[in-house]
């Protein structure tokens, strides 16, 4: 396939690379730029995952062609502070616990900080937070600690108390907020995940999905996949079974009439 030249302003620094042109943003930024603080997490817009700053607007990156955004001058959650440092919005995620594992925290700051700073010098309501992130997805906070960071960052807001590791005399570890130690590390674009280790030459795995919620099972064709370009293997559930056993249930009750599950759906699609 053709390729097609792009340049890129990332964080400041030029970046140039020659891309497929279907290649997304979010890829050119991970596997060229190098900024892997940006990360994936649906591909489809849904998640917000990959949000980054184009020409000062926070735009999904994987809904984002490379090629349409040459030229442009890309902000990610790198480039929101020096090297080692962290802005006010960084601090604040820190300092409010707004964060637990931290797959969602890059794509929630540039959202957040895209908030900042449309409204800089005015009040932020929640309403206006909740409106800005509604489009980020967190499994893990329940989103109340990170709308009290953007507060704080706002300077409409103090951090919640986080105390120092050393102990007091008397005092009781059980209930006490502490500080976490990946956090500076995760908010900075550091963090890293199973995705920051793959490497051009990794095998990947690509689920099929049912396209019916419920129905039997009675031939799966996979002569055509096969046969496409790079495909090292296909593997059906009958296969499966040969390779794996049932997932273990998660209690077994006295006459609790238990169905045998693998991974894969092997005689019949249930859910
Ligand atoms: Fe882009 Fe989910 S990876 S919105
Ligand atoms: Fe885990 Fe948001 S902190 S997904």
């Amino acid at each position: 396939m053709n390729k097609m030249p792009v340049s890129l302003t990332v964080n400041g620094k030029a970046v140039a690379g020659e891309v497929e042109p279907r290649t997304l943003l979010v890829d050119f930024l991970r596997d060229v730029a190098l900024t892997k603080g940006v990360r994936i997490g649906c591909e489809e817009g849904a998640c917000g995952a990959c949000t980054v700053h184009v020409d000062g607007k926070a735009v999904k990156s994987c809904l984002v062609l490379a090629a349409r955004s040459n030229g442009a001058t890309v902000t990610t959650v790198e480039g929101l502070a020096p090297a080692r440092q962290l802005n006010k919005l960084q601090e604040a995620f820190v300092s409010c616990h707004a964060l637990q594992c931290g797959y969602c925290t890059a794509g929630m700051l540039m959202s957040a900080q895209a908030l900042l700073d449309n409204k800089a010098g005015q009040k932020i309501e929640d309403e206006d937070i909740r409106h800005a992130l509604s489009g980020n997805y967190c499994r893990c906070t329940g989103y109340n600690n990170i709308i009290h960071a953007v507060k704080v960052a706002a300077g409409q807001a103090e951090p919640l108390a986080i105390h120092s590791e050393d102990k007091d005399e008397g005092q009781s570890w059980i209930g006490r907020p502490l500080p976490r130690r990946e956090d500076r590390r995760i908010v900075s674009g550091r963090g890293r995940y199973a995705d920051t280790f793959i490497t051009p030459n990794d095998l990947h795995l690509v689920a099929c999905r049912a396209t019916r919620a419920h129905a039997k099972v009675l031939n799966v064709d996979t002569a055509a996949a096969r046969k496409m370009p790079g495909v090292v293997e296909v593997i059906d559930g009958a296969e499966a079974t040969n390779h794996w056993h049932p997932i273990a249930p998660s209690m077994e009750l006295l006459d609790l009439k238990l169905p045998r599950r693998y991974p894969m759906a092997v005689d019949k699609v249930v859910f």
